[in-house]
């Protein structure tokens, strides 16, 4: 499969007043055409750092220290002013869980999809017959369109800022928790949508998530995130029916133990604060395996298996 996104070595920090947040390190990640790779961990892990980086939006006081970003063999984060601007829409566009973030409350729901496609050039008559398309195929009525956003359910929100999203057909699409606000059953055809999308348009979906078990309906591959770093990585089935890191197996023993079937197990303690992360592996202070070396040295992401990467130093002892 050809990748149309590929991060390398991303490092983003935030520089608050009672210290460096370090929020995203050394993240490797690829997608191919029409994947959907799901970015699993618990909250305050990096995950939307890392999905605003892909579109070169992680605000103010963070910094992207390093890294490239490549979309279709660009690299976003090298892009300035207009080329910037073109590319977000055009090569990679993000949703969000609230829509009301990027919805305006004053203006029509037709408006907004057609500033899009002007901002980027397209003619107003070309705009007018793209919106109504773009309605349709978000499975939104035509009657929708002179609506304002507080008229909407929040499904229906959510399908308006994807049709904004994939308006002009970008080969990326970053989706933070797009369904968490939503009902199950509404949920269920939001993510139908973005799977039909993604299969009709070959667009690569980034899907940010807490919830391992959506990720696990819904994704070809799966990176688990914790405390700013990837631990373990690869193709869906593979890590579902092996998970290596102990993160993974906890994560996924917090829904379903997976050997004996008994009731799930809460993950105990809390993720390190990312100011003053321990030394040595981040997840050793609430590792059942844990050992000596684990809190003196930093197990780096490696691959272990076509496609499977992970960061654990009892990989070793695998061997
Ligand atoms: N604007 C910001 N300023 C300072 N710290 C931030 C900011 N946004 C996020 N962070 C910190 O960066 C870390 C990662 O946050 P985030 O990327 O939002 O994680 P997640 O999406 O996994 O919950 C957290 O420690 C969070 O407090
Ligand atoms: S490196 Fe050590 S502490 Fe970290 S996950 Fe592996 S066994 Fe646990
Ligand atoms: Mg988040």
């Amino acid at each position: 499969m050809r990748e149309v996104l590929r991060i390398e070595d991303l490092t983003v920090y935030y520089y608050t007043l009672r210290g460096v947040v370090r929020a995203v390190e050394r993240v490797y990640l690829e997608a191919g055409r029409g994947e959907l790779v799901a970015i699993v961990g618990e909250s305050g892990c990096g995950k939307s750092t890392l999905g605003y980086s892909i579109l070169k939006l992680v605000p103010p006081p963070g910094r992207i220290l390093s890294g490239r970003v490549e979309v279709d063999s660009v690299d976003i984060l090298e892009l300035e002013g207009d080329k910037l601007r073109h590319a977000r829409g055009e090569l990679v566009s993000m949703i969000f869980q609230d829509p009301f973030t990027t919805l305006d409350p004053v203006r029509r729901v037709e408006e907004q999809i057609a500033e899009v496609l002007l901002e980027h050039g397209i003619s107003k008559e070309e705009a007018i017959d793209r919106v109504y398309d773009l309605l349709r195929s978000v499975g939104l009525s035509e009657r929708l369109a002179r609506m304002y956003p507080h008229q909407l359910s929040g499904g229906q929100r959510q399908r308006v800022s994807i049709a904004a999203a994939i308006a002009l057909e970008p080969r990326v699409l970053v989706a933070d928790e797009p369904t968490t606000a939503l009902d199950v059953v509404v949920q269920k055809q939001i993510m139908d949508l973005l799977d039909s999308i993604r299969r009709e348009k070959g667009m690569a979906v980034i899907l940010i998530t807490h919830d391992i078990v959506l990720a696990a309906e819904r994704a070809d591959k799966i990176a688990i995130m914790y405390a700013g770093k990837i631990v373990e990585e690869g193709p869906i089935d593979e890590v579902l029916k092996e998970p290596r890191h102990p993160y993974t197996k906890a994560l996924l023993a917090s829904v379903i133990d997976i050997e004996s079937r008994e009731w799930p197990q809460a993950i105990t303690g809390q993720p390190p604060d990312l100011r003053k992360p321990p030394p040595g592996c981040r997840f050793a202070p609430r590792c059942r395996y844990v050992f000596d070396k684990c809190r003196r040295e930093e197990p780096e992401l490696v691959e272990v298996d076509h496609g499977r990467r992970i960061a654990c130093w009892l990989e070793e002892r695998r061997l």
